[in-house]
Parts: C-alpha cells; structure tokens; sequence
C-alpha cells in the first residue's frame, strides 16, 4: 500500500486527498493508484524475467477496461475465464496471442470465440471439455492449443473455497489419470496438447506450494512429451498472496525462486496468471459513516458501502484493514497493529446499510470514536471487490477512479436507478 499513505492526518492516494476525491465523485467509492498497479505488474516481470514469462493478468480479480488497457500497455497478456472477459481482454486492446482461456465449464460458443480470436492456450479441465473443444475445433478446420489443468493433490494451503489443489474440488484432471487422459488425444486432428497448467488456489502465502506443484508438473511435461505431444508451456496460475494484515506476503522473488527451476528443467515457456497479486494492494474501498448506534452491547458503524460492493468479508470472513481516512492522530500507513496506533479505540463492527446480518466489512474492529460524514478507507480492496459487485438491495454499484500523481480518472461512473431496471422488460403495462 506504498501508494495510499497518510500525511498530516489525512489519506493520499498517490499526490491526491482521498477526502477531494469523496468529494467529487461521492461514496461508496473505488479509488486505485496507477503506480502501484504498474509496480506490482513489473515486479513480478522482474521476478521473472530470466525465464521471459507470458504473464496474463487475470481479468477475474478486476475487470476494469482502463484497468486492463493499464495491463496491455505494460506488456501483460490476460487470463479470461469467460466469453464476457475475452470481449473485455480484446476490447482492452490485447492480440490472442497473449490470451489464456480457462474455465471449468466453457461453452461451444465461448471456444469458437476463443479460436476465432487465436487464443494462446485453452487451459482444459475434464475430459468432456477436452473432447468437446476437439470437435469445435475440427469443425472450424483449425488445432486447438491445449493445457491439460492438472490438480495436483497437495495439503490445504489456503480458504476451502478457494482451495483448488485439494483432491476433491471441481478444478482440473486427477493427477492419477491425466497421463491416460493424455494418452487419449496423441494424434487428434483437432487438438494440440501443448501445455501443462495449475492453480493452486488464492491467495497463498507460502512459496512450497508451488515448489511442490512444480515439481509434479516437470514429471507430468515428462509423461506428455514421451506420448509425442509437443509440451511448450508451463502455466502454473496465479495466487500469490497479499499483505490483508500487516506485512505478511512474500516478495514475487520468493515465488521465483522456487518456480524458474522446475521451468528451466523442462525448456518450456512459463505462463503466470496473476490478479490479486497487481491488483489487490493497489485499490482501497472509500465509504462514507451514515450512523452510529449502540445495541444489544455492540457497537456499529453503519456506512455507506455493503457487501454488495465488497463481499469478501462476508463470504470468506476476509479481514480488510478498515481506518479512518482522516485519523485524530498521527497513524503510519502500514502500522504494526494499526488499532494499537491510536489511544481509545474502542471495538465496533463496521456495517453496511443491506438488509442482511451478514452484511459487514469488519467486526469488532479496535476503531476510534467515528461520527456521522466521516470517511473510512477498507484497504487491500482492489481485487475481488469491484468485480464480485452486485445490485442487491437495488444498490447502485460504486463508481472507480483512477489516480495517477496528482490527476484523477473516473474509470467506472456510479450506476443510476434507470441503469439498475435497464435490462428488464415492462411486460405488465
Ligand atoms: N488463474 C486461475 C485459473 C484462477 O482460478 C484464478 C483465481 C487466478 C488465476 C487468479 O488468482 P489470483 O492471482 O488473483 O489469486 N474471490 C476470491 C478469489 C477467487 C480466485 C479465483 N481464481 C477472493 O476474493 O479471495
């Protein structure tokens, strides 16, 4: 969160206030710092950079249009796992040739879509879909280029909802059978298995994860290869965590250094697929304190931002690091126990105005004393926040600005009550 910082008492995003741009474009509001995307996208380039990655953002953890144009422009390819992100990796500006498209159930559409625009690489999870791609593609007289997603059975690394390298979960071949599954299609007129890829899950603070993946997939490029199919990528995901807390992630050197050498060892191209990684620390959540109010012996604040613009901490328990953006004292940015930096804090769930329990950003959160119009900044909001938005409540979805030094982009403008009914027809009248 090097970009977001307080200086005299106040939240900057980069060189501008985050009370002005409040102020401008109202709350709830997503506001993301330009270098801190372009920094987090290059120090993974730089991690990496003996190997010369593709590496494909992954469009899932946010899908701004200027986001991605941000992405295409600083050389990163993109992850889609759906016709509607391939339009906006296109849209955005990127060739097909730097577009993976992965995804456990994609249509016949979205593959001849995908073909149609030249896609890298189909990362391919059952063998239904394998076969299914094989006959789309021989019906468009073209080869699909395949990477069989393997799952490579390993311990529990991260939350069981987006765990998805324990056996069991719905993502990828068996390692026991992939070989057979393989074995299966050497010779199919309308398939190229040219790849091997994993996704261990998100987000994982740990490199032996992908030190023990790795190592599964150098054997697995082994197997392929003596099959006769022609291996040239090594796709190994996204994941990599980010500090929520405090500084508790890993450097993209550390996830390097366990990864370049399975890639050298089996001479293939590495693909990454990153998006919490660039995105997550680059993006706060703005919101606005409507009320507070005491019961059944709680405190809460209730604000203008809910679980319909950032549903992590009500569908994982996610904790987001929640703070005033004007603090009445001197706070660091990334403090130890930020709750310990203030004298009288006192525990307070943080709230959303939806009609739901479960709707929160933080609970029992050490806060100091909040008033009705303050502003509070949810840090780490920039991946999965946005993008899992939703209309509940008929809420308007928030608007995104962009800052870069001292200017500021609406990148997304805040939704209107005629674009919540838009899509609906008045069969009633
Ligand atoms: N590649 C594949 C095949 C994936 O399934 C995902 C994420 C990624 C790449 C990107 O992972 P990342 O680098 O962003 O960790 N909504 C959840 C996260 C779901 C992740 C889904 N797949 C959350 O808010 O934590």
């Amino acid at each position: 969160m090097d970009h977001f910082a307080y200086r005299d008492r106040t939240l900057f995003c980069e060189d501008v206030a985050i009370p002005e741009l409040a102020e401008k474009y109202g709350t709830p509001l997503y506001v993301y710092s330009e270098a801190a995307l372009v920094g987090n996208l290059q120090e993974i380039q730089t991690a990496f950079a003996a190997a010369d990655p593709i590496i494909a953002y992954s469009v899932k953890s946010n899908a701004n249009l200027s986001i991605c144009k941000l992405m295409a422009a600083h050389g990163s390819g993109f992850d889609v796992t759906s016709g509607g992100e391939l339009f906006r990796a296109l849209t955005a500006g990127s060739k097909g040739s730097k577009i993976v498209f992965a995804g456990v159930g994609k249509s016949d559409a979205e593959m001849r879509h995908g073909l149609e625009n030249g896609v890298f690489l189909f990362n391919v999870e059952s063998e239904a879909e394998l076969h299914a791609l094989g006959a789309v593609a021989q019906a468009m007289g073209v080869k699909a280029p395949v990477a069989l997603r393997v799952n490579p059975d390993l311990p529990p690394k991260t939350h069981a909802k987006t765990d998805t390298s324990v056996k069991g979960v719905k993502f990828g071949l068996d390692i026991e059978t992939v070989v057979d599954v393989a074995k299966s299609v050497v010779g199919h007129p309308g398939l190229a298995v040219v790849g091997v890829h994993m996704h261990l899950g998100s987000p994982i603070l740990k490199a032996d994860p992908y030190e023990q993946g790795a190592a599964k997939a150098v054997q697995l490029v082994k197997a392929f290869r003596a099959q006769g199919h022609d291996i040239r990528y090594l796709n190994m995901g996204g994941g990599f965590g980010i500090s929520y807390r405090k500084q508790e992630a890993l450097p993209a050197a550390a996830f390097a250094e366990v990864i370049l050498p399975a890639v050298k060892e089996t001479g293939c191209k590495l693909v990454l697929e990153p998006g919490r990684f660039v995105v997550g620390n680059a993006g706060i959540l703005v919101s606005r304190v409507v009320f507070t109010k005491e019961t059944g012996g709680k405190r809460y604040v209730i604000q203008d931002a809910a679980m319909n613009d950032l549903i992590r901490p009500t569908l994982y328990d996610s904790f987001h690091r929640v703070w005033p953006v004007n603090p009445k004292a001197d706070v660091p940015t990334w403090p130890e126990d930020c709750e310990a930096a203030i004298p009288n804090t006192v525990a307070q769930d943080v709230v959303g105005p939806v009609c739901e329990s479960g709707d929160f950003l933080a609970k029992g959160r050490n806060l100091p004393a909040l008033a009705r119009g303050d502003l509070l900044a949810t840090f780490s909001a920039g991946a999965y926040g946005m993008a899992m938005a939703s209309n509940y409540n008929s809420r308007c979805r928030a608007a995104e600005v962009l800052v870069t030094g001292r200017t500021h982009r609406l990148i997304r403008r805040r939704e209107t009550f005629a674009d919540i009914t838009a899509c609906e027809a008045d069969c009633l009248r």
